[in-house]
């Protein structure tokens, strides 16, 4: 394997010195960029674009051909998983993902195996070996997966969820049989990602994007406690250098401390906290990726800088500090923001990294 040739991203994970502060953009392949569009239509469908490793591959590229990113995430989705399960993932247009076969009750859960990341999903250890080999050591490689809750919610309501009826009476009523559900999906977690840093990612994010929807007390029984397990399940080493584990809770500010408990290396903010108070709370136990609020990008290219500029300032000198929105990209933004966002967070950067 080549030599990295910008490796801030592992280095600001590790909270060791950089020469200022990376960036990289959740959902940085998305519809905003016109080239995804164009190699979205030629996939014909989402999941047609996940499961064609080359095409994969392109649309991971074309952000980084456009901005200057010190990060490549692989470009697929955290619904794969289920999908390798069995429940039959689709996208029906304006929906959002949907799933045939939902388990909604104790026997259609208790029949739920393992999947084998190299077998059922092959099509994604492809798309990250040729990624790899297509990068050939620009930026590192993040390799993702959902949390075991967040894909549960998928799993159980069959899709998109406001009020997450299904799983929450589930939970309420069947303990046991929710905290099935979430061993199997920890374990199921911790093979895929490994099977992605033995495939070549270069650290690991989990999205718990529906973390934040629990009580404090189901937050630690249903949500953290099976992040905790992936923490310490995931190989923290590959190539000779530290594999970083990322975990990010949407709505999850008030809970950084115990998040931090886990032993994982970085915590993903929303915009919804102050990166300086989060800095306080979580000292120098951790790195922090954050936080810009994604409707930033709505506004002129100098509020942009503005704005960013703040970020930056918030969590202000030292190591340990990866830029990036509070949540993923919308499809509307112009790339021309992003361009703005980027520039800025790497020239306004260097300062607090000097000395
Ligand atoms: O960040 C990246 O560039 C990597 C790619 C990535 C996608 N999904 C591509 C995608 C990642 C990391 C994800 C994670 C993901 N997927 C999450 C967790 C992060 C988060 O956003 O909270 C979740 C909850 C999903 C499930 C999912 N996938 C939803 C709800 C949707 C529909 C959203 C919509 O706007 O239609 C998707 C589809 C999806 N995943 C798209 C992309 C680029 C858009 C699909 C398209 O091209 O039509």
């Amino acid at each position: 394997m080549s030599q990295l040739k910008n490796d801030r991203l592992l280095r600001a994970l590790l909270r060791e010195p950089v020469d200022t502060t990376p960036i990289w953009i959740m959902r940085q392949a998305g519809r905003y960029l016109p080239e995804y569009r164009a190699t979205r239509a030629k996939a014909g469908s989402f999941m047609g674009l996940c499961e064609n490793p080359e095409l994969a591959c392109e649309v991971t590229m074309q952000p980084l051909d456009r901005f200057p990113l010190d990060a490549a995430i692989l470009f697929s989705d955290i619904l794969t998983i289920p999908d390798a399960m069995g429940l039959g993932l689709y996208f029906s247009e304006g929906e959002g993902p949907r799933f045939e076969r939902p388990v909604q009750d104790a026997a259609a859960i208790r029949a739920l195996g393992v999947p084998d990341p190299e077998d059922e999903l092959r099509y994604v250890m492809d798309a990250v070996r040729l990624i790899r080999k297509e990068l050939d050591g620009r930026v590192p490689l993040i390799g993702f997966s959902g949390s075991p809750w967040t894909l549960a919610t998928y799993m159980v309501e069959g899709g998109s969820s406001k009020e997450f009826a299904h799983i929450k009476g589930m939970m309420y009523d069947d303990p046991a049989t929710m905290h099935h559900l979430l061993s199997v999906l920890a374990d199921t977690v911790v093979a895929y990602l490994n099977a992605q840093i033995a495939a070549g990612a270069q650290a690991v994010m989990v999205f718990d994007t529906w973390g934040g929807s629990l009580s404090p007390e189901n937050y630690r029984l249903f949500s953290l406690q099976y992040m905790q397990r992936i923490v310490e399940g995931v190989t923290r080493e590959a190539e000779g250098r530290k594999v970083p584990v990322v975990l990010f809770t949407k709505g999850g500010g008030q809970w950084l401390e115990i998040m931090a408990d886990t032993g994982c290396d970085a915590l993903g903010l929303d915009w919804t906290v102050n990166i300086a108070d989060a800095r306080k709370r979580v000292g120098d136990r951790v790195a922090l990726q954050g936080n810009l609020d994604p409707a930033v990008l709505y506004a002129s290219p100098d509020k942009v800088r503005e704005e960013a500029r703040k970020v930056l300032a918030g969590f202000g000198h030292g190591n340990g500090h990866v830029f990036n929105l509070g949540h993923g990209i919308h499809p509307k933004i112009d790339p021309e923001n992003v361009a703005a966002l980027v520039e800025t967070v790497h020239e306004d950067g260097k300062q607090y990294h000097a000395g």
